[in-house]
Order: structure tokens, then sequence, then C-alpha cells
């Protein structure tokens, strides 16, 4: 049994913006069923706060001038602490973690989540007299990347593992936010913070860890990549031996279509006609014809270039002329929303856009489909089509990332070995998409073939049973890394 302190800028269900909160609030849960004794260190952003009960605070400091707590919960449903970085002037404002509500990053994020990182760090080195001294501190994307930075030069310090759930957000600040923030001087190097004259807080991760991991194998081996690299790639070269991929699991309590209280019916796979109901809730609820008979296609997702809605805004026009229904849920970048917003003024029998982040509604989606559009240009894991399989819902995905680790074509060979699940798109084009769309329709139409495949994708095992012990091993492995570095 290790010792373990998981830092995420947010989880589910406490707080969420995407797939890292799903997995923040998942993977902590599974590897404490392992036995390990772990801990979720998280800022008590607002939200959270409203859904604690009896929160015990358990130190008290200060950082950067501010007055900070840290005070203990649990995860709901489980028995994971959950530590909250109380720090009202970092975190007590409304809205995104991230953004200010004209979707701007908050001016101070840099300081916000050094004071995060600095509380993580006192932790791991057992300044603050909890008793509990971690072997691993867990980081998770940029947010958390000062973290093994600052533990570094620390005697008899934890092992660091970093886990890359997007490489394309990597928190980069200005030299004065590096001045100001009083950093160590020497972290001011290529080797190290710097970034083309940047701060970046994610390379704090990606040089300092004893270990570090992408969301999915394919992912970690296409950062290598300039292509998916974001200007990292040569680094995360140099660093290769300690870099791997373990694909993210889900939660299987939150998304079992056979218990799911979002739904209109249940269903598995012994009563998968049940599924069609959902389907007429979403059309009644849309106002789209009700037609138990013609595809509709689902979509949630952050509305962001990543997602592949360049691809499905261009071949639109020619989707909207097929028989189909396509309902779009999501929230992102203003010019995809108004966009999106307008071919659905334009075509109301066909297409419904509901822009906003509604979870039950996404449940409803997801059950309420027949087919998962997911045609991302890049995608480190994607969880959004491992909920689709669980649903039998089809996705149509790109071959990038963990989507290619996750779905498989329905190509007659495929099909013929009962492997097939899904669709693969296999370039980034409208014309490729549509291709594999017509695909999708003509096998739609074969209701025993359709059946076949939905079979397939709800019985994939996607749940953290296998994901969660290869932490363990990745654990192990840093913690020999570490002594290595420190004899
Ligand atoms: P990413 O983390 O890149 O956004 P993932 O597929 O890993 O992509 O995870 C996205 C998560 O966020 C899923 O749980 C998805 O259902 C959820 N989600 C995204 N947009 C919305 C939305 N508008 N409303 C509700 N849930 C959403
Ligand atoms: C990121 C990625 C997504 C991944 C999620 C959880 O947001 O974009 O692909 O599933 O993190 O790891």
């Amino acid at each position: 049994m290790s010792k373990i302190l998981y830092v995420s800028s947010e989880a589910f269900p406490l707080i969420k913006t995407g797939g890292l909160a799903d997995v923040a609030g998942s993977l902590p849960i599974a590897l404490s069923n392992l036995s390990e004794d772990i801990r979720l260190l998280l800022p008590a952003y607002p939200q959270v706060m409203q859904q604690t009960e009896n929160v015990k605070q358990l130190a008290s400091g200060t950082y950067y001038n501010f007055k900070v707590s840290l005070l203990e919960t649990q995860l709901p449903n489980s028995k994971v602490p959950v530590w909250l970085v109380h720090c009202p002037a970092a975190f007590d404002r409304p809205g995104s973690p991230y953004m200010d509500s004209d979707g701007q990053p908050w001016h101070d994020n840099a300081l916000r989540f050094a004071v995060f990182c600095k509380v993580a760090v006192d932790i791991a080195m057992n300044k603050l007299n909890l008793r509990w001294q971690p072997d691993i501190v867990h980081g998770n994307d940029w947010q958390s990347g000062l973290i093994p930075a600052l533990l570094q030069p620390c005697k008899q310090r934890p092992a660091t593992v970093f886990t890359i759930h997007n490489l394309a957000y990597q928190g980069l600040f200005n030299y004065q936010t590096f001045l100001d923030l009083e950093l160590p001087a020497e972290l001011w190097h290529p080797d190290a913070l710097e970034f083309h004259d940047q701060l970046s807080f994610i390379k704090g991760g990606l040089v300092f860890s004893d270990r570090i991991n992408a969301v999915s194998p394919t992912y970690a081996h296409e950062i290598l990549q300039p292509k998916y690299g974001n200007g990292l790639s040569g680094l995360l070269q140099h660093r290769q031996t300690r870099l791997s991929g373990i694909l993210n699991g889900i939660d299987h309590s939150i998304w079992n279509p056979a218990t799911d209280p979002h739904l209109a019916a249940c269903y598995d796979t012994t009563t998968l006609d049940q599924k069609s109901v959902n389907k007429l809730a979403l059309q009644k609820q849309f106002d789209l014809p009700i037609d138990a008979k013609i595809p509709l296609i689902g979509m949630i997702s952050r509305m962001v270039e990543q997602k592949g809605l360049d691809i499905i805004l261009q071949g639109m026009a020619e989707m909207l002329a097929m028989p189909l229904q396509l309902v779009i849920l999501g929230t992102g970048d203003i010019h995809y929303e108004m966009q999106l917003m307008e071919w659905s003024r334009k075509y109301p029998e066909r297409l419904k856009v509901i822009i906003g982040y509604n979870e039950p509604l996404s449940h409803l989606i997801e059950a309420g489909s027949d087919l998962f559009l997911m045609p991302s240009a890049f995608e480190p894991c994607g969880l959004n089509q491992l909920y689709s399989l669980r649903y039998g819902t089809l996705p149509i995905v790109r071959n990038v990332g963990g989507l290619a680790d996750t779905v498989i074509d329905a190509s007659k060979q495929n099909r013929a070995n009962a492997t097939a699940n899904g669709f693969v798109v296999t370039h980034q084009s409208s014309t490729a998409l549509l291709t594999t769309l017509k695909h999708a329709l003509t096998l739609y139409a074969l209701p025993e073939a359709w059946r076949q495949l939905q079979l397939t994708a709800m019985n994939g095992d996607f749940s953290w049973a296998h994901s969660a012990k290869h932490y363990i091993e990745l654990y192990q492995q840093a913690l020999a890394d570490r002594d290595q570095t420190a004899d």
C-alpha cells in the first residue's frame, strides 16, 4: 500500500469542466478499492464548498500573503478523503475554475495555481503537521505542474508522477509572472520552466517528474511527433524512457444504461429495445419529428478546434440533406456556437443545438442517440466515445489518440470477427467524415448487423479495473526512479 496525494484542479461531482474531472472523480476511488491510501487535493471553489458536508480544518498558513486553510471532506459516494485548498482570494469566485464570464482566463491564474501547488508541496514535505506524508504525488495537467519542479531539490521527497490529459493547455505566462511568483531563479532555463521566453507550468511536470504518462497509449506515442507535440515533442523525446500511456477508465456506477437515473428508460444488452424510448424522449423534448426509425446522431462536446467542429461545419449542408437527426450539446468558442445555431435555425426538423453545460441531458443524449459524433483532430483519450460504447450508441471517431485505442471500425473484416464497435474516419476532412457517415447509415438500415455492433460495443470493458493497476505499477516505477536519482 502506498500513500498517494492525487492533485487535480477539478473532480466530478464536485466541479467539472471536462474529462479531467471524470478521471479525478473515479480513478482515486478505483485506487482506494485496491487498498491504496489516497487523498485528493482540490481547490475549494464555491461549487465545491456548496456540495461538501462535515468539513474539518486540518491546517492553515499564508501563501503569497493570502490566508489559506486546508479543509477535509469526502468524495461523495466513496471513502476517499478530499483535501481542499481554501483560499478565498484565489478560488472563491463565481463561474468557471479557469475563466471569467467573458471567456478569458482569470488574470491571476498563475498566482491561483501557484498557491495550489505550494500547498501540495508543503503537504508532500510534511510541513503542515498532518501526520501523513505521501510516498507519491500524482499531478494532473498544467495546474499542478509546478509541484515536481519545486519538489525536485528536496531531500526525502515523495516520488512524482505527472499525467498529461491535454498538451494543448500549458499554463504559459510572462517573465514578470515568473518573478512575481518568486520561483527559484535556476528554474528560469530552457531545461526547466522557460519555454520560448515564457513561464510554462506544464514543463514543471514534464521536465521534473519521475514518471510521466499520457491518458492513452496512442497519444503517448503521438506527442513525440511535432504534429501533436505542441512544441514539446523534443522534450518528450528526451524523456521518452519515463513516458508511458495508460488508457482512462470510466465510472460504471455513473455511466450505466441499466441504472442511469437521467434516462427515460433504462436498458442493458438483454433489453436493448428499450433504448428507443430514450430516442423518442429526446425527439419530444427538442421538438424534432417523432420517428423511431430515423437515425439520430448525438454530440456532446466542448466547442473548441480540438473536437473537429471545422469539418462538421464544412460538411453540415450535405449532412443535413441526409435522412437523419442531429442533437448537439456543448459550449465553448462563440464562433462555433453561432454557426451551429445558424444551421439549426435553417433546419429545425433536422438539427437541435443546445448551448450550455447540462449533465443530466448529456446522459439522455448518450442513451437516445444511435450514433455519436466525435471526429476530433486530436484526442488524448476521450471519454464520450467510451460512454457511447457502453450505451450502445456507436461512435464515429477519428483514428487519433484514445479514440484509435478504443473504437474499432465496422469494416467487413472486423464485423466478420465481431470486433467492430463503431466507425473510424481516417482523415481530418469533411469528405472523409461524410464517407464514414454514409457507411454508418448503410449499416443502420440493416437491423441485425447494427444490433451485433451495439452488443460488441456494450460488452467492451472500459472500467478502471485494468488501468488502475497500471497506475499502481507506474507509482512503483516512479519510486524506483526517484531512488536512483537520489543515489
Ligand atoms: P474533454 O475532456 O477534452 O472535454 P472528454 O471526452 O474526455 O473530453 O470528456 C468530456 C466530458 O465532459 C464528458 O464527461 C462529457 O459528457 C462532458 N461534457 C462536455 N461538454 C458537456 C456539456 N456541454 N454538458 C454536459 N457535459 C459535457
Ligand atoms: C482531456 C482530453 C480528453 C481526455 C480527458 C481526461 O480533457 O482532451 O481527451 O479524455 O482530458 O483524461
